[in-house]
C-alpha cells in the first residue's frame, strides 16, 4: 500500500515549496496538480478560447493530452508530446488555469491521472481539493494557509529575485480574486477537508512548516 499526504490550500500559500521539500526529505514524489490545470490553461489560450466559453473549452479538452514525466526527480508536465514545465508559472497561466478549473469537463479529464498517480506510489500531492475528493482516504491531509497580504509579499519578493517588477497591490489583489474563485466554484471547491491538519504559515518559514507536517506523520 502506498502513503498519501494531501496538501491543499490557495495560491502563495507555499504548498510546492513545502511539498517539495518533504518529497526530497521522506523520498516520496511529488505530484503538483496545479501544473497540470496549468497545462490546460496553455492549451485553451493557443487554441485562443476566451476563459468564459465553457462550452467550447469543455468541447476542446479531449484533444489535449496531459502527462507527467520525472527528470532528476522533478517533475515534468507534458502536453501533446511539448515539455510545456518551462512556460507554466505566469500570471495569464495562472489566471486561465484558475478560470477554467472551474469545468466540469475540466476536472473530469485530470481526475484519473492524479489518482492513478497516487494508487502505485507514496506521494505527496498539492492542490485545491486533493484530500476533499482526489484523495479522500489520504492518510494525512494538510490544509496549508497564510494571510493574502503574507502571500503577496512571498510572491513579490520571488519576483524582484528574478528580476521582474513586482506591484504589490494588484499581485494581492490578484490573489484574493483567485481565492474567491477557487473556493466559491461549484464542483470541486477549495476547502478544509473535515479530517485534514489546518495550518497558518504567516509566521513560520519553510523549515519549520515542513518539521511541524513531519510530526504529523504516523
Ligand atoms: O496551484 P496553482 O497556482 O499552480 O494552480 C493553478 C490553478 O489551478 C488554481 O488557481 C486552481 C486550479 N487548481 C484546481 O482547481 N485544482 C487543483 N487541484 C489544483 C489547481
Amino acid at each position: 500500500m502506498s502513503y498519501n499526504i494531501a496538501i491543499d490550500g490557495p495560491a502563495g500559500a507555499g504548498k510546492s515549496t513545502i511539498a517539495k521539500k518533504l518529497a526530497k526529505d521522506l523520498s516520496f514524489v511529488y505530484v503538483d496538480t496545479g501544473a497540470m490545470y496549468r497545462a490546460l490553461a496553455i492549451f485553451f489560450i493557443r487554441k485562443g478560447f476566451a476563459a468564459e466559453d465553457e462550452s467550447g473549452i469543455s468541447d476542446a479538452v479531449k484533444d489535449a493530452n496531459v502527462s507527467i514525466e520525472y527528470v532528476n526527480g522533478e517533475q515534468q508536465v507534458i502536453l501533446n508530446g511539448e515539455n510545456v514545465t518551462p512556460i507554466l508559472r505566469t500570471e495569464e497561466v495562472g489566471n486561465m488555469a484558475s478560470a477554467s478549473s472551474v469545468y466540469k469537463a475540466v476536472r473530469a479529464h485530470l481526475l484519473e491521472l492524479q489518482r492513478s498517480l497516487a494508487a502505485s506510489k507514496d506521494v505527496i500531492m498539492d492542490g485545491r481539493d486533493i484530500g476533499t475528493c482526489i484523495l479522500p482516504n489520504a492518510d494525512l491531509k494538510i490544509f496549508l494557509t497564510a494571510t493574502s497580504a503574507e502571500r503577496a509579499r512571498r510572491r513579490c519578493e520571488e519576483l524582484k529575485q528574478k528580476g521582474e517588477n513586482a506591484d504589490y497591490e494588484k499581485i494581492k489583489k490578484d490573489i484574493e480574486e483567485r481565492d474567491y474563485r477557487d473556493s466559491h466554484r461549484e464542483i470541486a471547491p477549495l476547502k478544509q477537508a473535515e479530517d485534514a491538519i489546518y495550518l497558518d504559515s504567516s509566521d513560520l518559514n519553510i523549515d519549520e512548516v515542513v518539521e511541524r507536517i513531519k510530526s504529523y506523520i504516523k
